[in-house]
C-alpha cells in the first residue's frame, strides 16, 4: 500500500485529483482540509495557522506509522484582492497559506517520505512575467518582505495590483522551494522527485471566491463544461479542470518521469510540457536563499 499526502483537494482541480487518487488500487490517500469531507479521509489542517500545520503533520505521523509516505502534494492555494489581511502568526495571508505553511509542512514530513517519494507543489505561469497572464508579475522572492509587505519600501501602492503580487509571488516561492528541495544534499540519494507544477488557467475553480464581484461569477461560468471546453482550444494555456486534476494525479501516482533536472511542469493544451520557468526562478542563489529566509520564519533551522 503507498500512502499519499494532499493539501487543496477538497475544491477544483485538486478534487479531481484527490477522487483519482483515492480510486486508485492500494494507495491510501490523507487529505489536509479545513472542513468536512463527503468521501475518505481527512485531517483537520487550516494552512492559514502554523499551529494547525504543526498539528496536522503529527496526525499524519501518528496515523501513516512506520509506512513512509509516497507521494506529498502541496496543491491548496488562494488569492486575495490585496495584502491587508494577516494569519494568526502575523504574515500576509497570501504568502502565508500558499508558500510558508506549505514549506513547514514539507519540512515536517520530510523525514517521512519514503525513497523515491515524489513532491509536487503547485505553481502558476502567472510566476513568469514573460506569460503575460495579466496578473501583477513578481518582483522579488524575498520571504521577509512578503511576509511583510508594508516594510517593503518598493511594494505596490495599488491593493488590487498588491494582491496578485502577493499571489504570483507565491507561486515563483514553489517553483524556487522545488528547485531548493531537489538541490538538498541527500535528495539525489533518496531518490526524491521534487516537481512545481502549472495546471495552466482553470476556470470554474473556488480560485476566484474572495475577489470583488463579479470576478467570481464570471470564473465559476467560464468553467462550466458548456464553455470551458470550446475556450480550452483558444489558447494553450486553458485547461479544463478534469484535464488539469488528471494530470496532477498521474504526477502523484508516479505515473510521469520528469526529464533529467526539470522541476517545472506546465500543462498546455491538456499536455504536460516542461518549459524553463522564469528568469527569478531559475537562480538557484535565490532558491537557497528563500529556504533558509523561511526556515527562519517558521522557526526551524536551515
Ligand atoms: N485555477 C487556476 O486557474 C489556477 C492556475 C494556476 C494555479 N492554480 C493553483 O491551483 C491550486 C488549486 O486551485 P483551484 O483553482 O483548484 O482553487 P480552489 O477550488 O479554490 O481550491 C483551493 C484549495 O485550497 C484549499 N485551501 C485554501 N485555503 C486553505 C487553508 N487556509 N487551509 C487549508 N486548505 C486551504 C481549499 O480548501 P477549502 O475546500 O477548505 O476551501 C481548496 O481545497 C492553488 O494552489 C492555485 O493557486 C490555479
Amino acid at each position: 500500500m503507498s500512502t499519499v499526502v494532499m493539501t487543496g483537494g477538497t475544491s477544483g482541480f485538486g478534487a479531481v485529483a484527490a477522487g483519482r487518487v483515492r480510486g486508485s488500487d492500494d494507495v491510501r490517500l490523507i487529505l489536509g482540509a479545513r472542513g468536512p469531507v463527503s468521501t475518505g479521509r481527512s485531517i483537520p489542517l487550516d494552512l492559514a495557522q502554523l499551529d494547525s500545520v504543526r498539528a496536522f503533520a503529527a496526525a499524519v505521523r501518528e496515523e501513516t506509522g512506520d509506512d513512509p509516505i509516497d507521494a506529498l502534494v502541496l496543491n491548496a492555494g488562494l488569492i486575495r484582492p490585496d495584502v491587508a489581511d494577516r494569519t494568526v502568526d502575523g504574515f500576509e495571508t497570501t504568502f502565508a497559506v500558499n508558500h510558508l505553511a506549505h514549506y513547514l509542512l514539507l519540512r515536517l514530513l520530510l523525514p517521512g517520505l519514503a525513497d523515491g517519494a515524489t513532491v509536487v507543489l503547485t505553481t502558476s505561469g502567472t510566476h513568469d512575467p514573460a506569460t503575460k497572464a495579466g496578473l501583477a508579475p513578481p518582483r522579488h522572492a524575498d520571504a521577509d518582505l512578503l511576509a511583510h509587505p508594508d516594510r517593503d519600501p518598493d511594494g505596490e501602492t495599488r491593493a488590487r495590483k498588491a494582491g496578485q503580487q502577493a499571489y504570483t509571488a507565491s507561486k515563483l516561492c514553489a517553483v524556487l522551494t522545488a528547485r531548493a528541495l531537489s538541490e538538498r544534499e541527500n535528495t539525489p540519494s533518496r531518490r526524491l522527485t521534487a516537481l512545481a507544477y502549472c495546471p495552466g488557467q482553470v476556470f470554474g475553480t473556488g480560485l476566484a471566491e474572495n475577489l470583488p464581484f463579479p470576478l467570481p461569477v464570471v470564473w465559476s461560468l467560464l468553467g462550466t463544461p458548456f464553455l470551458s471546453r470550446p475556450l480550452s482550444r483558444l489558447s494553450p494555456t486553458l485547461n479544463t479542470a478534469p484535464s488539469a486534476g488528471n494530470t496532477l494525479s498521474d504526477l502523484t501516482l508516479g505515473l510521469v518521469t520528469p526529464p533529467a533536472g526539470r522541476t517545472y511542469a506546465a500543462l498546455r493544451r491538456g499536455r504536460l510540457t516542461w518549459p524553463d520557468p522564469s528568469d527569478l526562478a531559475r537562480s538557484a542563489e535565490l532558491a537557497h536563499k528563500l529556504w533558509a529566509d523561511s526556515a527562519r520564519l517558521v522557526g526551524l533551522p536551515d
